[in-house]
């Protein structure tokens, strides 16, 4: 099913929508009718966001949650000490921990704000060599952008199965449970957004088209699995981690209703718009995503990407410029290079410039910049991301313990400029 946001109706078995009610006294088979809420009841109805699951169990069927033990670099809270005004780069860590599934080969690299706010955004990375078994995970604390740089994720969620590749993204709603298959490797990205759900940017004079088209969003359709038998669920709840086992797997909803969803996106199918004529415009431009805050036009959470593109801007400096920002930048590199660095920043690395931190290209970057013979060229090969936001970032101790420690070298040594004597 294609779209984002749009009402969705889908059963895995004819009949189990339920047709002209949301809560019929008696759903088909047995069924149990459950609302699942991605915005307040009474929120305006363009931001309304639900859905009708109708499955064999209802989610309130379990035992108490207790600590979960695992984990232990998923979710263990920032670093607790005052956020020092430092650019930081990191490449891809080699020392997470092996042999883990999703959930444990998950670590924290950066987040902000508290998620019992309902605002800020975290940054992990993952590095899983094993299918979840046995086990699920879900947020409490916000919905899920997995954004794989190495390896194919089977995502088996309540609302259905999504195949992700690299090059693709995908998004999980808040509180949707999920088992995630891979084989060898897989290695990537998640922003955990606990603010506003994602949507799509406003157009403005960009017009009706362009940027991401909703129409090339995929939701999957209704998929269920009928397993007695011990399932862990794990739930990330408040910051912490917890565990309960069912004695069911909670992947049983046969079918549902609604514009709350899962959901993948191709990033190849982008449409990046850009100068004409002259000047760099803001990265701003490059938004497929956001995630308002209550301040008009300030992001909670932007996700942008910076995919193969033609360059044809004259007179101008065609990498970033370089800038200081009230709004914070997480970025990532999924494949190839990007444009603005020459080195040090590899696939599956991550980089932030958090509040009014100055940075731009590096000296080699302006150099070849400056020099260049302004013909049209295309960018290719390369697809980084940023997850630019309005709190600033705090690094986790393990983040803070692994930055490259020389990368303020790579603005050392800029000429300088000469003024008329
Ligand atoms: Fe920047």
């Amino acid at each position: 099913m294609t779209g984002f946001g749009g009402q969705f109706e889908t059963e895995a078995v004819p009949g189990a929508l339920p047709k002209g009610r949301n809560s019929p006294q008696r759903p088909a088979f047995g069924l149990y009718a459950e609302q699942l809420s991605g915005s307040a009841f009474t929120a305006p109805r363009h931001e309304n966001r639900r859905s009708w699951l109708y499955r064999m169990r209802p989610t309130a069927d379990h035992r108490p949650f207790e600590r979960y033990e695992g984990a232990s670099l998923f979710a263990p809270g920032t670093a607790n000490e005052p956020v020092a005004p430092n650019r930081l780069r990191w490449d891809p860590p080699t020392d997470l921990p092996g042999g883990a599934d999703f959930v444990d080969g998950l670590v924290t690299m950066m987040s902000n704000r508290d998620p019992a706010d309902l605002e800020g955004v975290a940054i992990h990375l993952y590095r899983a060599s094993r299918s979840m078994a046995g086990r699920v995970l879900v947020n409490a604390d916000g919905e899920l952008l997995i954004i794989p740089q190495a390896g194919t994720l089977r995502i088996f969620t309540e609302m259905g199965r999504m195949e992700l590749a690299p090059g693709w993204v995908g998004l999980i709603p808040r509180g949707v449970r999920f088992r995630i298959e891979i084989e060898g490797e897989a290695t990537g990205y998640v922003a955990e957004n606990h603010g506003a759900p994602f949507r799509l940017p406003e157009l403005g004079p960009i017009g009706s088209n362009g940027l991401a088209n909703a129409r090339d969003f995929e939701t999957p359709v209704a998929a269920y699995e009928d397993v007695d038998g011990p399932c862990e669920v794990i739930q990330k709840y408040l910051g912490s981690l917890w565990t309960t086992t069912l004695d069911h797997s909670p992947l049983d909803v046969v079918a549902w209703h609604g514009n709350l969803a899962p959901c993948r996106y191709e990033l190849a199918r982008f449409n990046a718009i850009g100068t004409v004529s002259f000047d760099h415009p803001d990265p701003s431009i490059f938004t497929v995503l956001t995630s308002p805050s209550d301040v008009p036009g300030r992001a909670n959470a932007d996700f942008v990407i910076f995919p193969p593109r033609w360059m044809v801007g004259e007179d101008t400096f065609r990498p970033p410029w370089f800038h200081r920002n009230v709004m914070s930048e997480a970025m990532g590199l999924i494949h190839g290079e990007y444009d603005a660095k020459a080195e040090g920043f590899q696939p599956g690395g991550l980089s932030l410039h958090n509040l009014m931190s100055g940075h731009g290209p590096d000296v080699e970057s302006w150099r070849k910049a400056s020099d260049a013979d302004l013909e049209p060229m295309k960018i290719e090969s390369t697809m980084a991301f940023m997850v630019e936001t309005c709190w600033p970032y705090v690094p986790t101790r393990f983040a803070l313990d692994r930055a490259q420690p020389d990368y303020d070298l790579a603005w050392a040594d800029f000429p300088k400029a000469q003024l008329p004597k």
